[in-house]
């Protein structure tokens, strides 16, 4: 769908829908929406006295403006931002994802938003604006790829921004453009998350760093069994063992312009997990193909980074490879040696995403980055902790974290901080090897996040277990409209764009 920003008042611009907002408790409605109820000869506020526009969240009122003198558009969209004074910039998001749904619904070929007027709630009209954009872009998307006879029939084809001030509209041009590269991004995420195991292969996802790196100019490695063996990154060929298809390692980096800071983001990149040898149950198994979403995010921030000009260097690794069970397959009770010297014994080959993100860390950590960030869907035991509504932060430097989670705060994909207390160090204790790959099923995602640590040396680093927050299914839990339903979100994509925001002055 394509993003256009109009200066245009509200009242001539020409448009299937127009979307504008009430707050809860209103009686008559405030900023931009009173010139379109003035417009409608006061029919938002005669709908509101009668209890029919409560301007509740999620809520959304459509009116046909039939002939009414003075206003362009066809329809008009009421959404609710809820109470003025509890105003969070996740009240627009999903204000304007409906919005955008309700377009879909009504057919229309595009629509209209007003950026909804923060008015005295304290939130900037620049970030209104941003995630108004983003989210009516996010709220459409499909993944039809592999649809033939049942492809949707009907597609919003634009949306437009209204904004009657010329400077306004100007800054938003800039903000759309932002918003537009992030939402490709995050689009880009969620197609390879979703994509099948047999169509998303390790050797795919090489290819996409490829065509990144060559869009962008970006300095890029990409090793093969041959090299993995020959750097002794045997982790990741541990886990490879029982597969088909060969594995990949990639180390993708965008500079910055000028001296910056660099920011090392490391994924998983199991493109399908069956557990192994340690097989998993049946029941579900298929989602196991998003379990290279951590790959795919380190992908997709890449590429926003380098679309964007971030000013913050960014080295982007991970390591793709399937963990199937075969003759060939590794086993409970091996012991390998990972890229960094240390070695550990495998006691659960379903616990294979740590496996190759040893290496994987290891080989960032070498690189001396200022911040290593790791995504990974690693344990269910962090989705139990935290459901759907958190990614789990794990870290060896708290002002990281704290940098961290305030981004997570800003930008919607929020984390929430669990210990790496040494005392649960001891359940990855082995006589063995130097550590374990599993820790038992108590703090599952916190042992997970101490085999981690092991690799990354003295690097700050923080990592992000993504098990509850990659994918939404919406079975019995609350999905935002702004996500697919099921499918996958694009957690990270935005969470690492403010972050380096602030860190790069940090
Ligand atoms: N990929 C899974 C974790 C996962 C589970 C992600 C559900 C998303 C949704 C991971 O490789 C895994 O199997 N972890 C095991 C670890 C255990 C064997 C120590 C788990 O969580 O059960
Ligand atoms: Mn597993
Ligand atoms: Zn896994």
């Amino acid at each position: 769908m394509e993003l256009r920003v109009q200066q245009a008042s509200v009242t001539e611009i020409d448009t299937p829908l127009l979307v504008v907002s009430v707050v809860e408790g209103q009686t008559q409605p405030s900023g931009i929406t009173s010139a379109v109820d003035a417009a409608l000869g006061g029919q938002i506020s005669r709908l509101i006295a009668a209890g029919e526009i409560t301007g509740e969240p999620a809520t959304v009122t459509v009116i046909h403006t039939d002939a009414s003198p003075g206003l362009k558009a066809q329809r008009v969209a009421v959404v609710g931002l809820g109470k003025q004074a509890e105003l969070e910039l996740e009240n627009v998001r999903v204000a304007s994802a409906l919005a955008a749904r309700k377009a879909r619904d009504l057919k229309v070929d595009s629509f209209a938003s007003v950026v909804h007027d923060p008015g005295t709630s304290g939130l900037s009209s620049e970030d209104v604006a941003r995630v108004t954009m983003e989210s009516s872009i996010l709220a459409l998307y499909r993944y039809e790829q592999f649809k033939e006879a049942t492809k949707s029939r009907h597609e919003v084809s634009s949306c437009t921004i209204v904004e009657p001030d010329a400077g306004r509209a100007r800054q938003f041009e800039q903000t759309a453009e932002l918003a537009r590269i992030t939402c490709d991004a995050m689009m880009k995420v969620r197609d390879l998350s979703v994509g099948p195991a047999n169509f998303v292969t390790p050797t795919y996802l090489a290819e996409q760093a490829r065509e990144i790196a060559q869009k962008f100019s970006l300095e890029i490695t990409v090793w093969g069994k041959d090299e993995l063996r020959a750097h002794g990154m045997n982790a990741i060929l541990a886990v490879n063992q029982g597969s088909a298809q060969p594995p990949a390692f990639v180390a993708l980096k965008y500079a910055a312009p000028g001296t910056s800071k660099t920011l090392a983001v490391v994924g998983k990149g199991i493109t399908f997990d069956s557990g192994g040898i340690s097989i998993k149950p049946a029941d579900g198994m298929e989602y196991m193909r998003h379990d290279m979403t951590g790959a795919a995010t380190v992908l997709g921030f890449v590429q926003l980074a380098a679309e964007g000009k971030l000013p913050v260097s960014v080295l982007g690794v991970f390591a793709a490879t399937e963990n199937l069970p075969s003759g060939s397959a590794y086993k409970p009770g091996d012991v390998f040696k990972a890229y960094n010297g240390k070695t550990m014994e495998i006691v659960n080959t379903d616990a294979e995403g740590r496996v190759i993100l040893s290496d994987s860390l290891a080989y960032a950590a070498e690189q001396k980055p200022d911040a290593i960030v790791d995504f990974a869907t690693l344990t269910g035991a962090c989705r139990v902790a935290l459901g759907d509504h958190a990614t789990g932060l794990m870290s060896n430097n708290q002002t990281l974290a704290d940098q961290l989670l305030a981004a997570g705060e800003r930008s919607g994909d929020r984390c929430w901080q669990l210990p790496l207390w040494k005392v649960y160090g001891e359940q990855i204790k082995t006589a063995m090897a130097d550590v374990r790959n599993t820790g038992g099923r108590p703090a599952g995602a916190i042992t997970a996040g101490l085999f981690l640590k092991e690799f990354v040396g003295d690097v700050p680093w923080v990592h992000l277990d993504i098990a509850g927050t990659a994918y939404a299914d919406g079975d019995q839990t609350y999905v935002a409209p702004y996500n697919p339903k099921p499918g996958a979100t694009g957690v990270g994509v935005r969470l690492l764009w403010h972050f380096c925001q602030a860190w790069k002055d940090a």
